[in-house]
């Protein structure tokens, strides 16, 4: 049962994973951690509760994580909170740190937040996070067919691809729901819709990109100390193979050999749970 505080939090995000990023840092609970995804705090808000002696920086490209953060989030002693993006965390860490939690993707709060993020929207194809910079619509309006038909095949794995992005090409959809409907007529089938946007969200908000630098931010021993926690929960394959690839080949040990999926009890309370996958990694 949900108390009320957790029902105003979990309005913005449910989180996924809680029970395995609270074990994770069990092992950290005195230090400092970053928060690298705040979003609705809900992963931050269950760590400070479990744990009364650890503090977190928290990161969120998103203006609206941070509103939301000082309407909504009780006791703020704890918690530094920042607008900037993965890019940037290293600028802001001046000692290293006892551990970091990424939850990489979209919040709930974005899907519902009129921004194009969800076919099921009326919205403008605007797709960005931090409300800066390129929007899909410009960015279909820039490429070309080749160009946009890569995106889709590389961040949507959509074998059709180049068929797709001749068709927005042609038709240059700018709302979720002009989109959408070019879909319906075209190709069909939800599980593209949902590709289809997941691909244009990727290439607008540059994540991969920003994971590399985020990645990048812990490849030294000022950001995280020696025997410190890194959590990383991923929705995309290709997300899932980078973060992989850099535990590796880092002074990073991974701690699930294959990264762990989450119990079929939550993948059924919380659908966006059902593509998520979780890797750790301790400091060495
Ligand atoms: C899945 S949500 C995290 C939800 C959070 N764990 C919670 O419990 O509410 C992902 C969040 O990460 C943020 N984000 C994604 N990419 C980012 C980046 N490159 N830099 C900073 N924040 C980013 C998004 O704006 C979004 O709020």
């Amino acid at each position: 049962m949900m108390n009320v505080r957790q029902e105003k939090q979990y309005e913005y995000h449910i989180p996924v994973f809680c029970k395995e990023v609270k074990e994770l840092f069990r092992m950290v609970a005195n230090g400092v951690i970053v928060d690298a995804t705040f979003g609705g705090g809900g992963h931050s808000r269950e760590l400070l509760d479990s744990y009364p002696q650890m503090r977190i920086i928290g990161i969120d490209r998103d203006p609206d994580a941070i509103s939301n953060f000082r309407k909504n989030f009780s006791d703020k002693e704890r918690i530094e909170l920042y607008n900037v993006r993965f890019s940037e965390l290293c600028n802001i860490i001046k000692t290293p740190v006892d551990g970091i939690l990424a939850d990489l993707g979209v919040s709930s709060h974005q899907l519902k937040s009129m921004r194009g993020f969800s076919y099921n929207e009326d919205a403008y194809l605007d797709l960005r996070m931090d409300k800066e910079g390129e929007t899909a619509v410009s960015l279909i309006a820039r490429l070309n067919t080749g160009q946009l038909a890569n995106i889709l095949k590389e961040y949507g794995d959509l074998s059709h691809g180049f068929y797709i992005a001749n068709i927005i090409k042609k038709y240059k959809p700018r709302y979720a729901s002009e989109l959408r409907s070019l879909l319906e007529k075209y190709v069909r089938g939800r599980r593209i819709f949902a590709r289809v946007f997941q691909a244009l969200r990727i290439a607008v908000n540059r994540e991969f990109t920003e994971l590399s630098s985020l990645l990048e931010c812990l490849d030294n021993d000022k950001t995280v100390k020696k025997s410190g926690v890194a959590v990383f929960i991923t929705y995309h394959s290709k997300e899932d193979k980078i973060v992989k690839e850099f535990f590796k080949k880092s002074s990073w040990q991974e701690i699930y050999k294959k990264g762990i999926k989450p119990e079929r009890e939550e993948v059924l309370n919380n659908r966006a749970a059902r593509s998520a996958r979780l890797r750790a990694a301790q400091k060495i």
